[in-house]
């Protein structure tokens, strides 16, 4: 298995969330009053500390990376009901028993344990501090400390995670920060509320509660991953169909592909919501899929310039496209819309419809101008790839006309975006050498 190589940066930094967190469980033991009641009952602290452990080890075996592991509500719930050293501890042993009987890496181990002690630390000493009793014997007087808690909570795990994959990776913090939270915050929200009902079940009728909860919750949570499973798969079908049609023709190879992941940073970057950036994707993925269509097979293939006939029917295929898209219901409406309007310029001249400015969707906008930097950025037979500086100046010289300023405007502000393009135009093959022959070929 090859080793992976972390830069010295990322090390220190792990360093110092290592040291943050054992700081803070020192300064926990000497702060918390719940140790002044004396330890808590050996059975309700085994209960959380193995129900923890279980719930680490079955997202193992799960391994769906969209989401984060559900044991938090567990290590939440425990600092609620035994306080903060005490939830802390249970974290740490939970973490550290599942990291050895997965057999990860002891870097990794020291991070995530420490991370997790640490956020559970301090989200659980300003519950105390806004007067959160422990543990919670209602859910109105507990409500409002318990949501500090939990932003508190996801604060340091978000920031503490999103700064080493920047620092390992290279990147910057705002964007892994951004990439790994958004979309999840709703999700992360609604499951930590069940903490508190694990807290006050427990106050009520004892340990078993525990049990009661959790059963429930798995089971849902197994609904959800076959869900995103299936999610998965879908996407994966059809990146298979788009890469079978592409497959046929070596200059155009990838090209959708390069075309979505464009569209998706472009769509980040506009600020748009996490539905929206999918479907932007998916449009950008199949946005030329009607020319598997016979009829433009010659076209395709044809090395001179088109007739103006042959032209008129190439024209044609965002229509063919959208008719194919419009067959899969999931993807009628937004993204069959996108796909028909995705040759339309903004100054109203494109086709197939002629519509111009916010009359053409925000993805078919979005689309054009992903669609038009990756030919430009692809190496062709009578021409190089051109460089990042020339695709930025011709994008601003025809914003307002083909291109939507607003978009243009994006493409120029991103980081992300300028890394993806260099990266598309390495990959691509270009060479130095101009071919001989021209051919025409709309994109
Ligand atoms: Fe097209």
């Amino acid at each position: 298995m090859p080793r992976t190589i972390i830069p010295k940066r990322a090390k220190l930094y792990v360093a110092a969330v290592i040291s943050a967190a054992v700081l803070a469980l020192v300064l926990s033991t000497q702060l918390d009053p719940q140790l002044e009641v004396g330890a808590p009952p050996l059975g309700p602290v085994l209960t959380f500390l193995f129900v923890g452990l279980f719930l680490e080890l079955a997202e193992h075996h799960l391994a769906v990376s969209a989401t984060g592991s559900i044991a938090f509500i567990i290590f939440l719930a425990a600092a609620l009901v035994f306080g903060p050293t005490w939830g802390a501890a249970i974290t740490a042993a939970s973490f550290i028993g599942a990291h050895l009987l997965n057999r990860r890496p002891l870097l990794k181990t020291g991070f995530n344990v420490s991370q997790y002690t640490l956020s559970v630390l301090l989200g659980s000493g300003i519950y105390l501090g806004l007067r959160g009793e422990v543990p919670p014997s209602s859910l109105d007087a507990a409500l409002l400390p318990f949501g500090a808690m939990v932003v508190t909570f996801f604060a340091v795990n978000s920031l503490a995670v999103s700064g080493v994959v920047a620092l390992s990776e290279g990147r910057a913090f705002r964007e892994v920060w951004r990439r790994n939270t958004w979309g999840l915050v709703a999700y992360d929200v609604v499951a930590s509320s069940i903490a508190l009902a694990i807290a006050v079940l427990y106050s009520r009728f004892g340990a078993f509660a525990v049990a009661g909860v959790v059963g429930p919750v798995l089971f849902l949570r197994h609904i959800y991953m076959v869900n995103l499973q299936l999610q998965s798969t879908n996407h994966e079908m059809l990146d298979l169909m788009v890469k079978s049609i592409e497959a046929r023709d070596p200059y155009t190879s990838g090209h959708s592909q390069r075309v979505a992941a464009l569209g998706r940073l472009l769509a980040r970057e506009l600020g748009l919501g996490f539905g929206d950036i999918d479907r932007i994707a998916t449009a950008a993925l199949l946005h030329d899929v009607g020319k598997m269509y016979e009829e433009f097979a010659p076209l395709l293939r044809k090395e001179s310039q088109l007739s103006p006939e042959e032209y008129q029917l190439m024209r044609s295929h965002p229509i063919r496209s959208a008719e194919l898209v419009g067959t899969i219901s999931t993807l009628r409406g937004y993204v069959e819309r996108a796909v028909r309007h995705h040759h339309e310029h903004y100054d109203g001249t494109g086709y197939p419809d002629g519509l111009a400015r916010t009359d053409i969707p925000i993805a078919a906008r979005i689309i054009m101008v992903a669609d038009t930097v990756d030919a430009m950025t692809s190496h062709r037979p009578y021409r190089r790839a051109l460089p990042y500086d020339r695709v930025t100046s011709e994008l601003s010289k025809y914003a307002g006309q083909q291109f939507d300023p607003v978009v243009v405007r994006a493409f120029h502000s991103s980081s992300q975006i300028r890394l993806l393009v260099a990266n598309n135009q390495s990959d691509s093959g270009i060479t130095t050498e101009p071919a001989a022959t021209p051919v025409v070929r709309l994109a």
